[in-house]
């Protein structure tokens, strides 16, 4: 019986022991691969940053001069963040809207739209995040098509307002075939994120920054 129990407090604690080696290399390996995991986050999102707005235009940090518009204010499913990009100046260069509609055939699609300050015009739109069905509404990612290419230049009255809008709802945006919920959910984002930055550009760069340093849906 004594036997037994040795063996069996033996046994235990060898299992503690590897159980604690364990824990031991799964922090040890977080802890060599956080700096570097937050690294290729933050050169992943200059990338899309550049991608909407030309990386010669602004000299400004963009991960210190954001911040969070409630979803309440923007009227959109989920809070957004606006980097507010400045010249050299500091003047006002342009704004890049990080937004998500619900509106996707799958449900959440997440933009960066980017409005130029001075006119208005939009100086890129790309997809960052969604799940929309392979072959059919992934069209949207600059990596399997050009659409999403068709709104640099826009403006929210270039096309007029109601043709802001995929060509089987009247407007001039065109959908995909077989799949128009992607493509109209996308058109539609990017509208309302223009309707908002022409009433609110200017206080957006004139109010204090308080940057966000996490993510939004
Ligand atoms: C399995 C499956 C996946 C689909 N995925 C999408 C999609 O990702 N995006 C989309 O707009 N439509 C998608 N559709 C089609 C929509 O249900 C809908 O029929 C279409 O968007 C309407 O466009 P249409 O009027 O041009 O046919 C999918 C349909 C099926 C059956």
């Amino acid at each position: 019986m004594k036997r037994q129990l040795n063996a069996m407090r033996k046994s235990s604690l060898l299992l503690s022991f590897y159980a604690l080696i364990g824990v031991l290399f799964v922090v040890t390996a977080n802890l060599i691969t956080r700096d570097q995991i937050a690294e290729n986050q933050r050169v992943a999102l200059q990338q899309k940053w550049n991608e909407v707005l030309d990386a010669s235009r602004y000299t400004n940090d963009l991960n210190e001069a954001n911040k969070t518009i409630s979803a309440e204010e923007i009227g959109l499913p989920y809070d957004a963040i606006v980097y507010l990009a400045r010249s050299k100046e500091g003047q006002p260069v342009a704004a890049i809207f990080r937004v998500t509609t619900l509106q996707g055939y799958s449900g959440a699609i997440t933009l960066l739209v980017a409005v130029n300050y001075a006119d208005q015009h939009l100086t890129g739109v790309r997809v960052v995040k969604h799940q929309e069905t392979p072959g059919l509404g992934d069209k949207i990612e600059v990596a399997k098509g050009d659409w999403i290419l068709g709104f640099k230049g826009k403006f929210l009255t270039n096309p007029s307002t109601k043709s802001w809008a995929v060509k089987r709802d009247g407007g001039e945006f065109d959908q995909f075939t077989g799949a128009t919920i992607t493509p109209r959910a996308i058109v539609s984002l990017v509208e309302d994120v223009l309707i908002y930055a022409h009433q609110n550009m200017q206080r957006l760069f004139k109010e204090p920054i308080t940057p966000n340093t996490g993510d939004t849906k």
